[in-house]
C-alpha cells in the first residue's frame, strides 16, 4: 500500500520540489532495518563495543589478509575481462568490483550481501548498524560465519560512530533545553537514511513534545532519503522532518555564512573527500552554525589489516583514512580554533568523532 510520507519537503526551486514530493510516495519497500532492529535507544545496546582479542590473532589477520588479496586479484580480473564495459559506462561500478563476492562472505549470509550491493551507502550501513540485533543469535553456521564480519573492528567501530553521534545530539538538544531554548534548528548534511539524527530528535520528542524543533535532512540519495522518510513516520516524528534531495554543494553555498543553526552533523562524508574538500567543508559549516553551535562530524582513521579487509571483502572502496592527528589538522586549517574542538576516540580508534564549538564570533 502506498503512503505518503507526512514529511514536510521545502526546496528553493519549484521543479525540484516537485520531483521531491514525487519522491516521497513511500512504500513498506523502503524501509530500513532500523525500523525493526535499531541499536539506538535500546540501553542493552547503547555501550559502546569494545575490541575483541579474536580479531588480534596474527592467524586470523593471515587469513583474512589472504582472502582480500585473494579478492583483489578477482576484481582486477573481472575489471579487465567482463567487467571491462563499467571503466566507460559507470566508472565507480567499474572501481568496485562485481556485486558478488565470496563464498565466504556474501554468499553466505544476507545481510554480507546487503553490504556489498550497497556499499558506500546508507543500505550497507544499515546492514553493519542493525547487525547486532539480527545476528544476535547464530541459529546455524551461516550466522556464525556473518558474526564474525559483522563483529571485525571497521563494522564495530562505525556502530561505535553511529552511538556516539546519536548520545552528542540527543545531549546537546537536552543541554540546550535545560538553558530555557525552545526552538532548534538541527541540520543532517550527507545523511544517508539518518538514523542517529531522527532517533535523537524522536527521543528528545518524547521527553518535551511541547519542542518547536526541525531536523533538515540533505542528501542526494532517493533510496537514503526514502529510507528516512520511512523511520521518521515510524517514530512519529514526520512532521518536524524537512527533506531537500539535493547536492551538498549548493546547499552549502545557498546557506553560507548563515549562523542559523544549532547542531550540524556531518558523519561519513568526509572519509571519501580529498584533504582541500574536508577543509573546505569544514569551513563552510562553521559558517552555518550560530554562535555556540555545535559540529558533529567523524574521520575513518587507518586500521592495519582490516583496512584492506573493508576495502577488498567487504568491497568498501573510495574511502581516505587519515589519523585523528592529520583529522584534527584539517579541523584547525577549516577555521575552528584549538580550544573549540574535542575529538572522541572510542576503543577500536577507527571513527573518531569531533565536536566542533563555535564559541566566538568569526
Ligand atoms: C556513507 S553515507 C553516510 C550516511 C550517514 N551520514 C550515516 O552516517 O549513516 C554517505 C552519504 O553521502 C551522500 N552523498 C555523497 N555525495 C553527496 C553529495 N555531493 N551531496 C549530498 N549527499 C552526498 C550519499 O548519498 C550517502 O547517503
Amino acid at each position: 500500500m502506498n503512503t505518503q510520507a507526512q514529511v514536510i519537503v521545502r526546496h528553493s526551486d519549484m521543479l525540484a520540489h516537485e520531483r521531491i514530493a514525487a519522491v516521497m510516495q513511500v512504500t513498506a519497500a523502503d524501509d530500513s532495518l532500523a525500523i525493526e532492529s535499531s541499536i539506538l535507544g535500546h540501553p542493552e545496546h547503547m555501550a559502546l563495543e569494545e575490541p575483541r582479542a579474536i580479531y588480534q590473532k596474527w592467524w586470523v589477520k593471515l587469513a583474512v589478509g589472504a582472502l582480500a588479496v585473494w579478492m583483489w586479484l578477482l576484481a582486477w580480473l573481472w575489471r579487465f575481462t567482463i567487467g571491462l564495459p563499467y571503466r566507460w559506462m559507470d566508472k565507480a561500478h567499474w572501481g568496485l568490483g562485481p556485486v558478488n563476492g565470496s563464498l565466504f562472505f556474501d554468499r553466505i549470509h544476507w545481510l554480507a550481501r546487503q553490504i556489498r550491493r550497497g556499499v558506500t551507502t546508507s543500505e550497507a550501513l544499515d546492514a553493519t548498524y542493525a547487525a547486532p540485533i539480527i545476528l544476535a543469535e547464530a541459529k546455524n553456521w551461516r550466522d556464525k560465519v556473518a558474526q564474525f564480519w559483522f563483529w571485525q573492528p571497521d563494522a564495530s567501530s562505525v556502530r561505535n560512530r553511529l552511538r556516539i553521534t546519536y548520545q552528542q545530539m540527543f545531549g546537546e538538544l537536552e543541554r540546550l533545553w535545560k538553558t530555557g531554548q525552545r526552538e532548534f534548528r538541527v541540520l543532517s548534511l550527507a545523511c544517508g537514511s539518518a538514523q542517529a539524527s531522527i532517533e535523537a530528535l524522536a527521543t528528545f520528542l518524547r521527553a518535551h513534545p511541547d519542542a518547536d524543533i526541525t531536523l533538515t535532512l540533505v542528501d542526494l540519495s532517493k533510496p537514503s532519503l526514502r529510507r528516512a522518510a520511512r523511520l521518521a513516520q515510524a517514530r512519529g516524528a514526520s512532521n518536524r522532518v524537512i527533506i531537500m534531495e539535493m547536492n551538498l554543494r549548493n546547499f552549502l553555498s545557498s546557506q553560507r555564512n548563515s549562523h542559523s543553526w544549532d547542531i550540524v552533523e556531518m558523519v561519513g562524508f568526509l572519509d571519501y573527500r580529498t584533504e582541500e574538500s574536508v577543509i573546505r567543508l569544514t569551513r563552510d559549516v562553521l559558517s552555518l552554525l550560530k554562535l555556540g553551535g555545535l559540529y558533529i562530524a567523524a574521520h575513518i582513521a587507518p586500521a592495519g589489516i582490516w583496512s584492506f579487509v573493508t576495502a577488498e571483502v567487504h568491497r568498501w572502496h573510495f574511502m581516505e583514512r587519515r589519523t585523528a592527528v592529520h583529522y584534527m589538522r584539517l579541523l584547525l586549517l577549516g577555521g575552528f580554533l584549538d580550544d573549540e574542538i574535542r575529538l572522541i576516540i572510542e576503543g577500536h580508534r577507527i571513527h573518531p568523532v569531533s565536536l566542533c564549538r563555535l564559541k566566538y564570533s568569526r
